[in-house]
């Protein structure tokens, strides 16, 4: 990745994925040696970045940016690459900043997608556990970090105080747009997801991808993935509908896998190739457009 600027205060994506860690310690590793508050206070000087990141995404993530950011990309006109191709292009946002304990893109997306398969799930959700992050490539294409990772939530209406950092959304025009600083906003109680717009990401991008490949709880996977306000706090159940509710168990089933699956030994991709390249020709076309 290049190096910080003031646009991209992370020194690499994960440093947001580890402050979920943070919020979210692994239950199996509380038990183990730690408590939360020990998790919680954890004393790193990666939180100012993190939460420099937060200030910018809660900032510019206005209704009016994400239809703007929709419109370019949902295009789907940029780039046309095969699936393998994808990947190569995907880990050239490796972190070169600490070379021996990061792990590069494709490295979690096995090791959550063999996470996924070793508890004997559907292949389509190890299928999901391989494609979840393939949106993050929008950093190779010029978008600052604050649009494309970090928790989502949905624009054109009131932000939740259950949002990581709520305070930063006094800086959000939208905050002060009466169209969108109601509980409602531009929408109907419990219209379901389907009506509403998320903060623009990884996990909207990748969802309009393979939208017409995976079966339906794979999708709510891939596209509510970061929707931690949610998933993690019910801050939005007005919003949602009976079959959203039913829909996101599947996207707490999921969740775990993406946060704890994290190893340092890397999986042997030699050996899972034959396996993987099986699964994506059962379910993805040949080449994916981006
Ligand atoms: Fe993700
Ligand atoms: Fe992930």
């Amino acid at each position: 990745m290049k190096p910080n600027s003031a646009a991209n205060p992370l020194e690499n994506l994960d440093e947001w994925e580890d402050d979920l860690l943070r919020r979210y310690p692994d239950p199996e590793s509380i038990a183990k040696e730690k408590t939360v508050e020990e998790y919680r206070n954890y004393d790193d000087p990666k939180r100012e970045t993190v939460k420099e990141f937060y200030r910018l995404n809660h900032t510019f993530q206005t209704y009016d940016f994400v239809m703007n950011k929709r419109a370019d990309y949902l295009a789907f006109n940029k780039k046309e690459m095969n699936i393998w191709g994808a990947f190569d292009f995907l880990d050239q946002l490796v972190d070169d900043s600490d070379p021996d304990t990061d792990l590069d893109q494709m490295q979690h997306l096995l090791q959550t997608s063999e996470a996924i398969r070793r508890d004997g799930h559907p292949d389509w959700m190890v299928l999901v556990g391989l494609m979840h992050d393939m949106g993050k490539v929008l950093c190779l294409f010029g978008e600052p970090q604050w649009a494309v990772v970090g928790d989502t939530f949905p624009v054109g209406c009131a932000h939740s105080n259950k949002i990581v950092y709520p305070e930063f959304f006094s800086s959000n025009p939208d905050s002060t747009d009466e169209r969108f600083n109601t509980k409602y906003g531009v929408y109907e109680p419990n219209c379901g997801l389907k009506n509403v717009t998320m903060s623009w990401g990884h996990d909207e991008y990748v969802y309009q991808m393979m939208k017409d490949y995976i079966p339906e709880p794979g999708l709510y996977m891939l596209r509510y993935h970061s929707f931690y306000a949610q998933h993690r706090e019910h801050a939005y159940d007005h919003l949602l509908d009976k079959h959203d509710q039913e829909m996101f168990k599947w996207v707490d089933l999921f969740n775990p896998y993406d946060l704890y699956s994290k190893n340092p030994t890397p999986p042997d991709w030699k050996q899972l190739k034959p396996y993987y390249e099986d699964l994506v020709a059962k379910y993805l076309p040949s080449t994916l457009k981006f």
